[in-house]
């Protein structure tokens, strides 16, 4: 692994660093108005006392208003878990303990679209090296934001698409049964603004059924056939 490509793991995840630059942009980060109401109506959904169990849904948010904020997919400075801790009356070490357990939240700045490559063995052998490949041409890094400020890649374990594999969730969306041609027609359509379909990729399959049809309960098909009485 080079070390242009230092981020391409989980274990290589860290926060970014706290420096005045960081104070300076987001020590007065606060709600906007839409997330003032919003943030109320996710911590009322939790019993009295149990607040801080919004933390999770909170720092989506949060992540979101940042991402709005500087047209990226969003990230958490620290300065912005601090706000969060505060609003939950909470350490900031447990904000953090979250924020950097689960993968969905980005430790540092990223690009317009996060686009996050599956990489685990089923996705591996239905060729996601083709589809980093297909990153790597349109100028992306492991770790980095690209050039044009477009693009962050990562590379993920499992995302639970294995039977529409290979897939690539880029921002909240994911694309399934991928070739590197149909990636690069996505990522071309997302780079001039347009919103590619989400799901498969192949035009006769509708979710996982079997290509061609199915092979199991076909009589299923046309009726709700009862099977009991053949068993
Ligand atoms: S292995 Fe890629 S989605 Fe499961």
């Amino acid at each position: 692994m080079t070390k242009l490509e230092g981020a391409r793991f989980v274990a290589d995840r860290h926060l970014e660093p706290d420096t005045p630059e960081l104070r300076a942009r987001w020590s007065g980060f606060a709600w906007n108005e839409a997330n003032v109401a919003k943030a109320k109506e996710i911590v009322a959904r939790y019993p009295a006392g149990r607040q801080r169990s919004s933390v999770m849904p909170l720092l989506d948010l949060a992540q979101r208003q940042v991402g709005a904020e500087t047209n990226t997919q969003g990230w958490l400075p620290l300065p912005v878990m601090e706000y969060v801790a505060a609003y939950l009356d909470m350490p900031i070490i447990r904000v953090v303990e979250v924020a950097t357990f689960y993968f969905m939240y980005n430790l540092v700045p990223v690009g317009r679209y996060h686009v996050q490559v599956c990489g685990t063995t089923p996705c591996m052998l239905r060729g996601s090296d083709d589809l980093i490949a297909a990153c790597k041409k349109r100028g992306m890094h492991f770790g980095h934001v690209s050039d044009d400020g477009l693009w962050t890649l990562t590379e993920v374990e499992c995302m639970g698409n294995c039977a529409s594999a290979p897939m690539v969730q880029i921002n909240d969306d994911n694309y399934e049964d991928l070739t590197a041609e149909s990636l690069d027609a996505i990522l071309g359509a997302l780079a001039e603004g347009k919103q590619p379909k989400a799901g498969t990729q192949l035009k006769n399959r509708h979710t996982v059924e079997p290509e061609g049809g199915p092979t199991t309960l076909t009589a299923m098909v046309k009726e709700n056939h009862d099977y009991r009485g053949e068993w």
